[in-house]
């Protein structure tokens, strides 16, 4: 008679593959195996290859260095994160008494830890003027978004309007790379290789003052882009549509400033159908647009924001994602599906959240957003004397996320081709000048630590005017 054991194969022998020599750290020639082993973010790897990488090695303040010990202006903060500058005494003292005490534990089963205690206490604080009362954490901005999506379809489950599942969202829009923040950003070049999207997300035309086909009125363009967000959702049916995300200033999409009446108006229509409003405060949130939250630039107040870099300045990674005192009663209703069945290994990380109790400390104590907004106009008041070359088609931001559009006729406003290889001649010739500038398509951002300051500004412009001087 077969016993349960005779169920389980017989055990396989065990063959140990004879170990390769590990080179030396000090030894190990960094800069020829990159990109040999490791695939980089949005980018070709056959390039990543060919093209030598810059390896950062270490930072102070506004500074990296690479391994040769060059020193740069770092006009990115990363990748618009690291928002208190590098190498913050405070910050990595949190980090160092958290590791002393545990490094990790879940947050599943009914056990927490006191940084996330405490960072969802002081979040909620900093956020009461908006009403948000619960916070969910992650590892960062795409978690953040898919987190706020998966919310938003159980809120109306739980409201007893199951239909409502669809997310409305901007073309340029950019919403992370889980499948819901890809379905969510409205450009093609982050999709393609990956579709079919999910079912139920639609973009629709968002105000970017410099390139539409109605107005060059920025009051007009945020009623026509308004009208046509309300044209969507009834030609979708209201009853059908869950949330409209959005980015109080859109990032990677262009640097796109809406103008001063679209998010009021976007509020009133998300009010006027019953559907939620998410603000995507990944780049915005904490300081970076001059005001803590990018939405207070538009006195506008969201159901839930989804929140990472700026958090804890991407010391360790953390996301966040904030709900409203009304949206969150839904979950205090004894419902079959009322449980939050999502949540990551890493919610509620101890040392991301004791990372982000000592940034925000900094970012409150020392006002910096209040030096974003300083900083940030004097800068974009010296990037418009960009204007006066030929390729320089625009110069926009708000606080310090700031971008340069770029084309190749100014009066027709075409485009630079793709491929042209204008503006990475640009980016090479600012570093060798010792500034770090980022180029995404046919735009350079500049985002800089929030530290930043005027003489800062005037050492990216030098290396601006130089570089546009010899770049062909
Ligand atoms: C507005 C916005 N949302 C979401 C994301 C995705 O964040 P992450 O790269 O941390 O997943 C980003 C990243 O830049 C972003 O700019």
């Amino acid at each position: 008679m077969a016993t349960a054991a005779s169920t389980q194969a017989p055990a396989l022998p065990l063959v140990v593959a004879p170990r390769a020599a590990v080179p030396e750290i000090a030894a190990f020639p960094v800069a020829d195996h990159n990109a040999r082993h490791q695939w980089h973010p949005m980018a070709d790897p056959k390039a990543a290859r060919i093209a030598p990488p810059l390896v950062i090695e270490r930072g102070d303040g506004v500074h990296v260095w690479d391994l040769d010990g060059n020193r740069y202006l770092d006009c990115t903060a990363g990748l618009w994160c690291v928002n208190v500058g590098h190498n913050h005494p405070a910050v990595k003292k949190a980090i160092v008494d958290q590791l002393d005490r545990i490094a990790y534990y879940s947050t599943f089963s009914g056990i927490s830890n006191p940084p996330s205690i405490e960072l969802s206490a002081r979040l909620t604080a900093m956020l009461a003027p908006e009403r948000m009362t619960q916070a969910f954490f992650c590892s960062g901005g795409s978690d953040a978004n898919e987190t706020a999506y998966k919310l938003a379809r159980q809120y109306w489950k739980l409201e007893g309007r199951a239909e409502k599942t669809k997310i409305l969202s901007l073309r340029n829009g950019y919403h992370g790379v889980h499948f819901g923040g890809m379905s969510a950003s409205g450009n093609p070049v982050w999709r393609r290789a990956y579709e079919p999207l999910m079912p139920g997300f639609i973009q629709v035309e968002g105000p970017y003052l410099y390139r539409n086909p109605w107005t060059e009125d920025p009051l007009k363009l945020g009623e026509i882009c308004a009208a046509l967000l309300e044209r969507e959702i009834q030609h979708q049916h209201p009853d059908t549509i869950a949330a409209f995300v959005a980015e109080p200033v859109q990032g990677a999409g262009g640097l796109i400033v809406p103008p001063p009446n679209y998010w009021p108006l976007v509020r009133a229509i998300c009010d006027k159908y019953d559907i939620l409003l998410i603000a995507d405060e990944v780049v915005t949130g904490f300081g970076r647009t001059g005001r803590m939250f990018g939405c207070r630039l538009w006195g506008v107040v969201p159901d839930m924001m989804c929140f990472a870099k700026g958090i804890n300045s991407a010391y360790v990674p953390l996301g966040a994602t904030l709900l409203s005192a009304r949206v969150a009663a839904a979950w205090e209703r004894d419902h079959p599906l009322a449980a939050i069945m999502h949540g990551y290994t890493y919610t509620g990380h101890p040392l991301a959240c004791a990372a982000a109790l000592a940034n925000l400390r900094i970012v409150e104590e020392e006002r910096l957003d209040e030096n974003a907004a300083r900083i940030g106009a004097y800068f974009l008041d010296r990037l418009s004397e960009l204007l006066a070359h030929p390729k320089v088609g625009d110069v926009r931001g708000a606080g310090l996320m700031l971008g340069i559009e770029f084309v190749a006729d100014k009066k027709t406003k075409a485009p630079l081709a793709p491929g042209d290889p204008f503006l990475e001649r640009l980016a090479a010739a600012c570093r060798k000048r010792g500034v770090l500038i980022r180029v995404t398509g046919h735009r350079v951002i500049l985002s800089p630590p929030l530290v930043f300051t005027a003489a800062n500004v005037d050492t990216t412009l030098d290396a601006l005017h130089a570089a546009l001087a010899e770049a062909p």
